[in-house]
């Protein structure tokens, strides 16, 4: 019997549920012992994330935040979970070409389109509609938020956030840990650690 754990009972969680294909189970952990014994997208939550470790399931983290996803990938390694275990997650509706790659632990949501030559990283989550052209590097633990458009050659950094409905101008880098809000457009490179929002997008100072 193959199983998936989703990790993290979020939204996300049951979106990625509606993604998996192929299991004959899927359940969820979380460690808020509220939402123990409930169920998320279809997935009963069994438990803390610790007891994901003596299992043979496939696992894969559905929290929102890239940063989230990658303190609990060092959670689980410390657990002795390892990283074979991280399933890819790609909706049957999203379009990956041939020679495009997408790393394990990574989520792709419905209508989501890789065209030609792309590189998606590991933990990545890539929301519905979000379109990635030629030549685009998405690294580790990056989110890109529903509706995105990436023009060919841009670099997105590790852990950076895309907002809804943000486009990003061809050849475009994007630093790691950065944040573009919902509905930008991003016309030079985004520096690491920064938010920008607007059209076209400029520094944003934001609470911290
Ligand atoms: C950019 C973002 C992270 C900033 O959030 P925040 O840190 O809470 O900042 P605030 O809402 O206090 O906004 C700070 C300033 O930026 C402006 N601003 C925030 N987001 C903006 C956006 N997307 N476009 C234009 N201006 C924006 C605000 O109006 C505010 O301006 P002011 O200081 O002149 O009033 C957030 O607005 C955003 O876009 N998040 C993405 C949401 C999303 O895509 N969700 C999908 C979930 S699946």
């Amino acid at each position: 019997m193959t199983t998936l754990v989703l990790v993290a009972a979020s939204g996300l969680a049951g979106e990625t549920a509606a993604a998996a294909a192929g299991y004959d189970q899927i359940v969820a952990v979380d460690d808020d012992r509220g939402r123990w014994g409930t169920v998320v997208g279809g997935a009963k939550v069994i438990g803390p994330v610790e007891v994901v470790a003596d299992t043979g399931a496939d696992l894969v983290i559905c929290t929102g935040s890239g940063r989230v996803r990658r303190m609990l990938v060092e959670r689980l390694l410390d657990y002795g979970v390892t990283p074979d275990r991280f399933a890819t997650i790609i909706h049957p509706d999203a379009s990956v070409a041939a020679g495009c790659e997408v790393g394990p632990g990574s989520i792709l949501l419905a209508g989501v389109r890789l065209t030609s030559q792309v590189s998606v990283g590991r933990h990545v989550v890539v929301m519905p509609n979000a379109v990635f052209t030629h030549d685009d590097i998405v690294a580790d633990f990056a989110t890109v938020c529903a509706g995105v458009a990436l023009g060919g050659g841009v670099v997105v950094g590790e852990a950076a956030y895309l907002g809804m409905s943000s486009s990003v101008r061809q050849h475009v880098t994007i630093g790691a840990d950065s944040v573009l809000g919902m509905g930008s457009v991003l016309l030079h490179d985004l520096p690491v650690g920064e938010t920008w929002v607007g059209v076209p997008a400029r520094p944003v100072r934001v609470a911290v």
